[in-house]
């Protein structure tokens, strides 16, 4: 895994979570042991944090028990006791009985009761309080899951000057299923007391915005929610968006190499009679995992003869999970009665086609599973990602075996090339295992290839560096107020400008000749649904037009759009340089040598083009016109498809993903954004056309301020004498970053100043 050191600033990170990342074991004989708690949130969150080391305050997992805090490796751990009480009320209570069922679809029937709900602010309120005790000045504090949805906002209450980051392990529930909790606005308010809210999907995070849009009435502006000011707080934003979560890829491939984990594979095969098709499931013994489904399907594939008892066998790891929770308890029993009535009807002596096995396993044995299973069976009918999923893949370097995936899965996102099922459809399910089961060798190679980039691709340290990124970014925008105090993080309208971009900003400001350049969605205008409803931010606007009327300072708007779709948004732009449709159209030049003022960079389109692009435009239309929240935007020397309106994420990436097969077959150059695709019939980007503008105007440095994919573009571009920033998360090359487009404007009014004197107020 990458090196994680400089991810928080150096400052002190406290992770905070219902359970410790180990849980108390006592045995029957009253000796005590640490093992690995269950669950998704330790195996992704546990790898980074011994890299970065932290405090941990969390449950050991028994109750009554006080232990001191203590120490693993570079982690302290910080018990807080839960009595008796606290785990039935709000454990098993309002956590598992009332809001894991609600944000899981209602696959379960959430129940309501005042006192499970009084202890769940009892009890968020002492996890804060602890947390308030234990943190050091300025630490970053990292709230993880539904169980402690209060806590961000009482710790700000408690300490101001801490960065308050959260991340929702699990899906959040579309605003009309959470209008059931009677406490919903306050789990809203809690949850905005974080500077950072992290999603494991995108619907998660929209659903999160429009549900604080119509609870607590904040305005949502594209990723940002604005909490107005109080009588004695002022204004601030927090980020809400998706961060999908992801595994140590590396540290499960090595173990996956290691000859004796190789050997118990081919073991555990062999001790299950060398079946043809070893299938494999692992789940926490939870209703939302589709246990039940998948066993219903597998027992009448049996007894239909589609598939052979004396050929296969299917392993079901079930951890046992919250089992004096009353649904968990029916789905035990339920699970145990169907593996007897399958193993009864189909097995023989010494042979059983179902192994059904309760317990938890190291992590050896469990990629020794992973590596001798031909299929793995991911169907849970809800979860926020799965990473058992993701595990399979990290272990099989030999390219085989088959990943069954159902698409409510979060993973299914990202892993495109499972078979992908709906688990409620029983005859789809018994289909996609068949099928599984006689996937010849090529095609399983040439999946998992896929799967195995997909996992690599994101692995936890790229999950970490984009979330804590973020987080980080929020951080080093606070500063202490004129008599000490701290102040709010980022002050709407008055953002501050982090320390390190100021003096780096005080240092371009004095060069006798600057070009400023800029990204206008996003960076220069907060993202909003409708494009023709963008705005540029008054102070921004002020700004650069002040840059542009200063000596030896020229001024460029680099964008995606058209320059016609520019002008919808009214931006006034006398004497920038502008560049639209990512460098093919290009006004505003004439100061330079190559009088390309005015008009297509390029010139017009040939006839080739031109009947390229129509083709490519009417196919869009056939095919794409008449889908919900599709839209095509024309351009002059290409189209683009935008797919952030299309309310099903999986339906947005395949109609994306056909958009892309039928454009490369138009010979079109592809450039993948945020829910867009572009086809352009000409190569050009945001860089080569920063290169032209340097060309043309008299040497100096850059600023450039951008925020999405294309800008990467010219952050590679630039040279050390430069100054790239990036608008809010994501891996960037540009070696600065803001939150949000108010702070970007903070900086470009910060430069305006110094280098005209001129103050630019925030309205
Ligand atoms: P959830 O967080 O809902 O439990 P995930 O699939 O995201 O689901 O994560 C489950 C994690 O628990 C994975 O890292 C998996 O390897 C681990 N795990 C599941 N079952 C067992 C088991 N029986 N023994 C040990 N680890 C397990
Ligand atoms: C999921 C949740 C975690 C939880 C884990 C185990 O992964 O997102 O917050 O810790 O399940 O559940 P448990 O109730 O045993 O802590």
């Amino acid at each position: 895994m990458t090196d994680m050191q400089d991810m928080t600033g150096g400052r002190e990170l406290v992770m905070v979570s219902n359970r410790l990342p180990v849980d108390r074991v006592v045995a029957d004989d009253g000796s005590t042991a640490w093992r690995t708690s269950p669950g998704g949130l330790v195996t992704a969150v546990e790898p980074i944090v011994e890299q970065l080391g932290c405090v941990w305050v969390g449950w050991a997992g028994n109750a009554d028990e006080r232990i001191d805090p203590f120490e693993i490796g570079s982690m302290r751990l910080a018990p807080v006791e839960l009595s008796g009480e606290d785990v039935e009320l709000y454990y098993e209570g309002f956590s598992n009985g009332t809001l894991w069922p609600l944000y899981h679809d209602v696959i379960a029937q959430p129940q309501y009761h005042r006192e499970w709900w009084d202890r769940y602010q009892q009890v968020n309120r002492r996890f804060a309080e602890r947390v308030a005790q234990e943190a050091a000045d300025d630490a970053i504090v990292w709230v993880h899951d539904y169980q402690l949805q209060l806590v961000p906002a009482m710790l700000r209450e408690l300490r101001p000057d801490l960065t308050i980051a959260f991340f929702l392990h699990i899906p959040f529930p579309p605003s009309r299923l959470f209008a059931q909790l009677p406490w919903r606005k306050r789990i809203v308010e809690g949850l905005l007391g974080a500077d950072v809210i992290g999603f494991q999907q995108v619907t998660d995070a929209v659903a999160f915005r429009t549900t604080a849009e119509r609870f607590t009435r904040v305005p949502a502006l594209g990723n940002t929610i604005v909490v107005p000011a109080t009588a004695d707080r002022s204004s601030r934003t927090v980020l809400a968006q998706e961060f999908p979560i992801s595994i140590d890829v590396e540290a499960f491939a090595a173990v996956a190499e290691r000859p004796e984990v190789l050997r118990r594979a081919q073991e555990i095969r062999e001790e299950l009679g060398n079946p043809r098709t070893l299938m494999l499931g692992v789940d926490r013994l939870d209703y939302t995992k589709g246990i039940r489904h998948r066993l219903k399907a597998y027992s009448e594939l049996l007894a239909d003869g589609e598939i052979d008892a004396s050929d296969i066998v299917f392993v079901q790891v079930a951890t046992p999970s919250r089992e004096r929770v009353e649904a968990y308890r029916q789905l035990r029993d339920e699970v145990e009665v169907t593996v007897g009535r399958i193993n009864g009807e189909h097995g023989a002596i010494g042979r059983a086609p179902l192994v059904y096995l309760h317990r938890a396993y190291t992590r050896d044995e469990m990629v020794a599973l992973y590596l001798a299973a031909d299929v793995l069976l991911v169907t849970p009918l809800r979860d926020g990602m799965n990473l058992v999923a993701k595990e399979y893949a990290a272990c099989r370097a030999d390219e085989r075996g088959v990943l069954v995936l159902s698409e409510f899965a979060g993973a299914a996102d990202e892993l495109r090339d499972a078979l992908l099922v709906n688990p409620h459809d029983i005859e789809g399910l018994k289909a996609a295992i068949v099928r599984a089961a006689h996937m010849p060798g090529e095609e399983q190679r040439r999946r998992m290839r896929s799967l195995r980039r997909a996992v690599y691709d994101n692995d936890v340290a790229h999950w970490a560096a984009g979330y804590l990124g973020a987080v980080q970014a929020v951080a080093e925008s606070r500063r202490v107020g004129p008599s000490g105090e701290w102040t709010e993080p980022i002050q709407v309208g008055a953002a501050f400008v982090p320390r390190s971009i100021d003096d780096r900003v005080r240092r371009l400001a004095a060069r006798p000749s600057l070009i400023v350049a800029t990204d206008f969605d996003g960076t220069l205008a907060p993202i909003v649904s409708r494009p023709q409803d963008a705005r540029i931010l008054p102070r921004a606007a002020q700004a650069l037009d002040v840059l542009s009327a200063s000596p030896g300072t020229g001024v460029a708007l680099l964008t995606g759009r058209s320059l016609a779709g520019l002008a919808e948004t009214g931006l006034r732009s006398d004497g920038w340089i502008v560049s639209g449709s990512h460098g093919s159209e290009l006004v505003g030049l004439d100061r330079g040598a190559d009088g390309a003022g005015g008009g297509p960079a390029e010139g017009e389109l040939s006839e080739d083009e031109a009947q390229r692009l129509g083709r490519l435009t009417r196919r869009f239309e056939r095919m794409l016109g008449g889908e919900a929240g599709v839209r095509l935007e024309r351009k002059p020397f290409g189209i683009a498809v935008h797919a952030r309106e299309v309310p099903d994420r999986q339906q947005a990436d395949e109609l994306l993903a056909a958009a892309v097969v039928l454009g490369t077959a138009e010979g079109m150059h592809v450039r993948e954004g945020k829910e867009v695709r572009e086809f352009s019939v000409r190569a050009s980007d945001k860089g080569s056309v920063l290169r032209r503008i340097r060309d043309a105007l008299p040497p100096g440095p850059v600023l450039f301020l951008g925020d999405d994919v294309t800008d990467e573009d010219v952050f590679a571009t630039l040279g050390p004498d430069d100054l790239g920033i990036k608008v809010g998360a994501g891996e960037t090359a540009a070696s600065e970053r803001v939150p949000d487009a108010e702070t970007a404007a903070a900086v470009l009014a910060l430069l305006a100043e110094l280098r005209t004197g001129i103050v630019i107020g925030s309205e």
